[in-house]
């Protein structure tokens, strides 16, 4: 083994986050504009050796999780393969942890092979319960088929089943009592995110935005909130709701940053390693992977693992949102997976 991946802060990495496409069925206006976006384009996105490549040369270096994320990772044809052959791979303690990002509208059908394949956890993205709302901010007509999403994840066995929303001014705000109430009917954790500027319109600002602070403040009208558990280098605060077993997670990564214990590296689907969600630059593994095309220069799992500790050992000390001259990330969150 090689590794561990530890920074100029110490941090040290565990945690693969693979964006497995850029594309997606929805089209969140905190995400993307109704068009979508410039395409990475096909020859470029990773095949699943490649993938499987990288994940193993990564797990060499100390990572033990890896959480598969888009786009919409359940829209790549092959993606209980990808799970399938991640959950095989040898880590530092055991076979790697497989955790998906999805919006869920895909799970109906494919739970029960991605639990077999190996799938541990799932997050799914939820803003709103009101049908109509759903449409507007998605632009897709398709709240029932995430809400069976939601039953399909909790029927497969994946659990914990995390539930995600991105708090918004005027757009949901007004919900976020009734999104508890439902996660807690079904045993699911609610969680709300603060909106932090990685859309593709540039549509950010941080005085819409609601704070951690306030959300918070809304959820303590409704129910008593009693801190949980240490964070470590997970990204939301936690709460029990009422006398539990319920709780409630608050990421409050613009006003409350958790980049000081930071765990994570990121793969884009067209081989990049991001150091960091707000990185400028990236490291490019695809010559090493794939060499002139001709079989020269393909690089060996050395030369791999190379690129990985030169990527932690540029990595920053925080996203820098608060800084004077601060610049969002060329690539839209759709690109980079959250
Ligand atoms: P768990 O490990 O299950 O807690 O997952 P997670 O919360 O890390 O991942 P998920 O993909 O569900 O993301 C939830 C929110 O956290 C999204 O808004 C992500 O963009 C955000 N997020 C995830 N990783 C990071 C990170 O490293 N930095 C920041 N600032 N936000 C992150
Ligand atoms: N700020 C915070 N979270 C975001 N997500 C998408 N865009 C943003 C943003 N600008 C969330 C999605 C999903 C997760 C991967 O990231 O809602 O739950
Ligand atoms: Fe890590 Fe960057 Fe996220 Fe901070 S913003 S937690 S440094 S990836």
């Amino acid at each position: 083994t090689r590794g561990p991946l530890v920074d100029r802060f110490g941090r040290v990495h565990r945690d693969l986050r693979i964006s497995l496409t850029d594309r997606c069925s929805l089209r969140c206006q905190y995400c993307m504009p109704a068009e979508g976006v410039p395409w990475l384009a096909k020859d470029n996105i990773l095949t699943t050796d490649e993938l499987e490549r990288v994940a193993r040369v990564a797990a060499s270096l100390g990572i033990t999780e890896v959480r598969l994320t888009g786009g919409e990772p359940l829209i790549r044809r092959d993606v209980v393969d990808v799970v399938r052959r991640m959950a095989a791979i040898e880590g530092p303690d055991g076979p790697l942890e497989v955790s998906m990002t999805t919006n869920g509208l895909k799970l109906p059908e494919l739970a029960p092979a991605l639990a077999e394949a190996g799938l541990t956890r799932v997050n799914i993205s939820i803003d709103t319960l009101k049908p109509e709302r759903f449409a507007e901010l998605t632009r897709r007509d398709r709240l029932d088929d995430v809400l069976a999403g939601i039953d399909a994840a909790r029927a497969a066995g994946f659990s914990p089943v995390k539930l995600n929303a991105v708090a918004m001014r005027g757009v949901n705000d007004d919900e976020l009592v009734d999104l508890v109430r439902y996660a807690v009917s079904i045993g699911a954790e609610m969680r709300f995110i603060e909106q932090m500027p990685l859309d593709a319109g540039h549509i950010w600002s941080r005085v819409e935005m609601v704070r951690g602070e306030e959300i918070l403040e809304h959820l303590a009208e409704a129910f008593t909130l009693t801190p949980v558990g240490q964070r470590g280098a997970a990204p939301a605060e936690r709460f029990l709701v009422d006398d539990g077993p319920a709780t409630v997670g608050v990421i409050a990564s613009v006003t409350a940053p958790f980049c000081g214990a930071c765990d994570r590296v990121r793969l884009t689907a067209d081989g990049q390693l991001r150091n960091c969600l707000f990185a400028r630059t990236e490291d490019d593994l695809l010559p090493l992977l794939r060499g002139d095309g001709d079989g020269n220069g393909i690089g060996t799992d050395d030369d791999l693992a190379a690129v990985f500790v030169r990527s932690i050992g540029a990595k920053l000390a925080g996203h820098g949102i608060d800084d004077e001259g601060f610049l969002q990330p060329d690539r839209p969150m759709s690109a980079i997976g959250g």
